[in-house]
């Protein structure tokens, strides 16, 4: 037993309705080399999976394409019936081999993809379904349209979506709310801060992808490992404190595969930076 909890990193609520513990799981990394084929430790990921409820982690992002379907099936396998836990998963990418990723927005796919993940989970409802892509082939009013067609229909209750401008979030509120916004974000690649800013003004849950900057922000040194050692922790930690601490609107997914790894980003949800460790990570 522990006492760390994912809790400690404080609440938010999807869509206005659905409360989660902020420091989440991304689950791509529990599928094989490239997120491609079946876990290279299935044991290990399993062990992951199951230490989630836990660890107080009840948010866990997934996609159809990690695997593909590997990651679904493995958090169906492993969780079913879910209790508190929210799943939530991604369509609009196919994967033509490991680490290759494109996107496909026709209408019917996305439409498809979905009822397959709703299937996969196990769920009469998906909780969170985001479009992985806009895909830049097909019209973007086409994959909206089909996103509200899947929140008319029930198959999801609310509706995200990934790598994504402001223009587009707010071209996709003309068809539906906008409950998540995935884009890439971390404390070495704050390119996104515009949408951040933007999601934060209208209450949209922004979820960083690669928050550890796949795992470079785990080395040490620099200021990171400074002010990690104040704290005695880890220069991972700091980076998810200082996620958390950035906007009460920020859902991190550190993704990992290993038990170890997974205790040790949860503790990061109990650290508190000082207001001037803050300014000197932002400022970096
Ligand atoms: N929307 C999108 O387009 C998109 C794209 C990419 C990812 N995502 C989502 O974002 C989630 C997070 O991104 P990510 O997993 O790619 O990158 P990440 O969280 O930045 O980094 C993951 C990497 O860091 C390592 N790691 C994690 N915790 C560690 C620890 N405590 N100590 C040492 N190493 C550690 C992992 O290896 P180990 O397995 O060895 O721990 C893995 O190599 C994904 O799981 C996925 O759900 C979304």
């Amino acid at each position: 037993m522990t006492d760390i909890t994912a809790a400690m990193g404080g609440t938010f609520r999807i869509g206005g309705e659905i409360e989660i513990n902020r420091l989440g799981f991304g689950a791509n990394r529990i599928a094989g080399h490239g997120v491609w084929g079946k876990p290279t430790d299935h044991a290990e990921a399993i062990r992951s999976l199951k230490r989630l409820p836990e660890l107080g982690v009840n948010f866990i992002d997934t996609a159809d394409c990690y695997g593909p379907n590997v990651s679904e099936q493995l958090i169906r396998e492993t969780l079913h019936p879910y209790c508190s836990t929210v799943v939530a998963t991604k369509g609009g990418l196919v994967r033509p081999g490991p680490d290759q990723w494109e996107p496909n927005g026709r209408p019917e796919y996305l439409i498809a993809q979905a009822k397959g993940s709703q299937k996969r989970l196990g769920v009469n409802q998906i909780a969170l379904w985001q479009l992985h892509r806009i895909d830049s082939k097909v019209p973007q009013d086409e994959q909206f349209e089909a996103v509200k067609s899947l929140l008319d229909e029930g198959v999801i209750r609310c509706a995200g979506l990934s790598e994504v401008t402001i223009e587009q979030v707010k071209a996709a509120q003309k068809f539906f709310k906008v409950a998540t916004v995935q884009n890439r974000y971390n404390l070495a690649d704050r390119s996104g801060e515009d949408v951040l800013n933007f999601c934060a003004a209208h209450d949209i849950g922004f979820i960083p992808w690669l928050p550890l900057a796949d795992g470079r922000l785990i080395r040490p040194g620099g200021l990171l490992e400074k002010v990690a050692k104040r704290h005695q922790a880890t220069t991972g930690q700091i980076a998810l404190a200082w996620l958390l601490q950035r906007s009460p609107i920020m859902l991190p997914i550190p993704g990992t595969s290993k038990v170890a790894h997974l205790e040790e980003n949860v503790a990061a949800a109990s650290i508190r930076l000082a207001e001037d460790e803050f300014e000197l990570l932002q400022a970096a």
